[in-house]
């Protein structure tokens, strides 16, 4: 709806001298009573109703705009149809429809941060979607946006599995998928913990060894066996299709993180307190910042800081995004409160964008003792489910075909379950909803993206933007034209469900048009293509954001 917003936009300012936003316009409750309605009543002196009459009077009609009518205190404007529908289909065919202007600000967004050691579970996966997604809206945006990663490869979880290794798996090997078996030693060690306290003890002697003493065959373990939860996670984002410009780990930020905090005890802005240091917030009423422990340990604060300092200084970064889960609020609001005392005027561009857990609806998924649903089983049954789906709908396809259709589809619809739920929302995952052909799934969207290709290969004449003004034209025209917007709201709020919403929207708007408006072999098969067309690249467009494929055929 653009050229219509910024065709009303002028018409209002010529008649009041007043420039509204484009936000500013809504859409009136029932169509009947136009296309677009303004509240311009409101801010004018005097009686809104009043006002609203005279400024229907005085609008001058003409060009995008056919009438302007007073309903009350509001004033509606009435598209001409043959003109706007044109201007918005010509929009959408343009390379990079919705593309916001090139940005000043540089963005980093720091998401995934599993810790080595330790498995991958379904929790983790939220959060590499929304912060792949956001990396992806953001981009097309037009902020030059750096994706993060931040490997956990220090600290006591590693101990832990060290100390078992040590103990009771000395030179075990595994052949292959040594990240998951990793995994399980890691559970195994917690287990033997919890039986036995008095083996803490010793966890903290190889914590000691390998962190302080820097022996050197635990060293190797330690590095030969992060390695191989590495490359656990570099074969997940590879199914997952996404990428990190950078890569940090926690191991790199450690001991200057020591330093630094030392330095801010001389500046006065930590201070020390029975031997640990601590930054004092509760004027904030943020309670206290616990930065080193009394024994000198570092803390997950400690490499934060100095993380936080690296990001600002080596990568130039004006906003600074964390997706974390939401249990880490109070955290965060720490830490970027002791970033602002040192002096960091990027300290108020730093965000925690925090999620919420994800519970499957049939059975359980977390709990300390780790009995999580791992990312590998989730996704290889993602994919079976699709496999037997996509058999059903298409079973003439080839083997191969039939299989790379699964991947795409059953990867979409773990994804799209992940992206559809607002970030502060539990997700209820659920296996028949996420692959759902007629609900609010990937495979629903990914297949009205695959019928409007259809319908552009089987017809013989070219698309071409012209007049198109049925009811369920214009509901499809209007959805269409809502893209822009969306993608602004989706950037300047970082919300990737609005793209995964708005996506559902176009696809059941597109299903709509195309049961009741024929298009080959129809007296506006040129305009109906060029609408289809734009359908096909706005629902192409946001299954990218969402990082999601869009398969060529289903
Ligand atoms: N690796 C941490 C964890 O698994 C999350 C790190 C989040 N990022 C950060 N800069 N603190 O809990």
């Amino acid at each position: 709806m653009r050229p219509f917003k910024i065709a009303v936009q002028r018409a209002i300012e010529e008649a009041t001298g007043k420039r509204i936003s484009l936000n500013e316009l809504t859409y009136p409750p029932d169509p009947k009573l136009g296309d677009l309605a303004s509240r311009i009543a409101f801010e004018l002196p005097g009686n809104p109703k009043e006002n609203a009459e005279a400024l229907a009077k005085k609008i001058k009609r003409g060009g995008m705009i056919k009438n302007v009518k007073a309903y009350g205190p509001y004033l509606n404007f009435f598209a001409d149809w043959d003109a706007l529908s044109k201007a918005i289909v010509e929009d959408a065919l343009k390379e990079g429809y919705g593309k916001g202007k090139q940005k000043k600000e540089k963005v980093m967004v720091e998401f995934s941060q599993p810790n080595t050691h330790k498995a991958f579970h379904v929790g983790h996966l939220r959060n590499v979607c929304l912060g792949d997604s956001l990396v992806r809206i953001l981009r097309y945006n037009g902020y030059e946006t750096i994706a993060a990663n931040y490997l956990g490869d220090t600290g006591t979880h590693v101990a832990k599995v060290l100390w078992c290794l040590e103990k009771f798996h000395k030179g075990e090997k595994p052949e292959k998928n040594k990240g998951r078996w990793l995994g399980e030693i890691y559970k195994e060690a917690a287990q033997k913990l919890k039986e036995n306290p008095a083996y803490e003890e010793e966890v903290r002697n190889v914590y000691k060894r390998l962190f302080f003493d820097k022996e050197r065959e635990l060293v190797d373990l330690w590095k030969k066996t992060r390695q191989w939860s590495i490359e656990e996670f570099d074969r997940i984002y590879r199914e997952l299709g996404v990428t990190f410009d950078t890569v940090f780990f926690e191991s790199e930020v450690e001991e200057p993180g020591v330093e630094l905090v030392k330095q801010l005890v001389e500046k006065g802005i930590a201070k020390l307190d029975q031997g640990a240091v601590i930054v004092d917030l509760k004027d904030k009423g943020l309670g206290v910042f616990l930065l080193l422990r009394s024994d000198g340990t570092p803390l997950y604060s400690t490499k934060d800081l100095y993380l936080a300092k690296k990001k600002f200084e080596e990568y130039n970064i004006d906003v600074s995004i964390y997706v974390v889960g939401s249990e880490q609020k109070l955290y965060f609001k720490q830490l970027f409160e002791t970033l602002r005392r040192m002096g960091f005027k990027q300290a108020d561009k730093c965000y925690h964008l925090a999620y919420e857990l994800v519970v499957l609806k049939s059975g359980k998924m977390k709990s300390r003792e780790g009995n999580v649903i791992l990312y590998e089983d989730f996704a290889k049954e993602a994919i079976e489910r699709a496999r037997k789906a996509v058999e059903e709908k298409n079973p003439k396809l080839s083997e191969e075909e039939k299989q790379s259709i699964a991947k795409v589809v059953g990867i979409g619809a773990i994804k799209y379950g992940m992206l559809k739920v607002s970030n502060n929302k539990t997700i209820v995952f659920d296996w028949e909803t996420a692959l759902d052909f007629n609900g609010e799934s990937a495979p629903y969207i990914q297949y009205a993206y695959v019928r409007a290709k259809h319908i552009l290969e089987k017809s013989t004449k070219n698309p071409k933007a012209g007049a198109l003004t049925t009811e369920s034209e214009k509901n499809l025209l209007k959805k269409i034209g809502e893209f822009p917007d969306v993608l602004e709201d989706a950037a300047s709020h970082y919300s990737p469900h609005l793209i995964a919403n708005y996506a559902y929207e176009l696809a059941y708007t597109f299903n709509s048009f195309y049961n009741s408006e024929q298009v080959i072999g129809s007296d506006k098969e040129e305009e109906r293509l060029a609408l289809v067309l734009s359908t096909a690249d706005t629902i192409k467009a946001c299954l990218d954001l969402l990082g999601i494929a869009a398969p060529s055929r289903m």
